[in-house]
């Protein structure tokens, strides 16, 4: 896909999240729903939702291979990206430091914070790509974008 097709893509899907997540009360259903549009349109390896219980992450929603149920606060980039509050970009998996590697396909991730009205952080969108350099600003700008429509649930668990 080249970068152009990616910004058009990105643009066509957004307003059908926005649609598909308002006035549903269920969060769960939401994120199921937002992690199939992403992985269809896109084209990624896996997406999915972590989200947050306590101290650990628990596997949500997702599209792709079966993955790593729990993962703690702080630990591999999901966790990372929960504990600093903000999105990281990864470009080969291989040299981020405590990298948790779910599938030795991945070769290069994306992991968004899912924030809540209140501020608190309620789950992480995580993809991963099975070529190195996947992500870069637009990705991160649309999936902040995406994930915005989640700010209604104070919770998932
Ligand atoms: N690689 C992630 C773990 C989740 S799997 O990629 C689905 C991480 O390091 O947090």
């Amino acid at each position: 896909m080249t970068q152009s097709e990616k910004i058009a893509k990105y643009e066509e899907i957004v307003p059908q999240i926005e649609a598909l997540v308002s006035g549903v009360e269920y969060g769960i259903s939401s994120l199921a729903n937002i992690a199939a549009v992403i992985h269809r349109n896109m084209n990624f390896f896996w997406t999915g939702f972590y989200v947050v219980d306590g101290d650990f992450l628990l596997l949500g929603p997702f599209q792709g291979d079966a993955a790593c149920i729990r993962i703690p606060k702080g630990k591999g980039v999901c966790g990372s990206a929960w504990a600093q509050g903000n999105t990281i970009v990864v470009k080969d998996v291989e040299e981020f430091p405590g990298h948790i590697a779910c599938s030795s396909l991945s070769k290069s991730e994306i992991v968004v914070p899912v924030f809540s009205n209140s501020g608190n952080i309620t789950a992480v969108l995580d993809i991963d790509s099975d070529t190195l350099a996947t992500f870069d600003d637009v990705d991160k700008k649309y999936l902040e974008k995406i994930v915005e429509t989640l700010k209604g649930y104070e919770r998932f668990v």
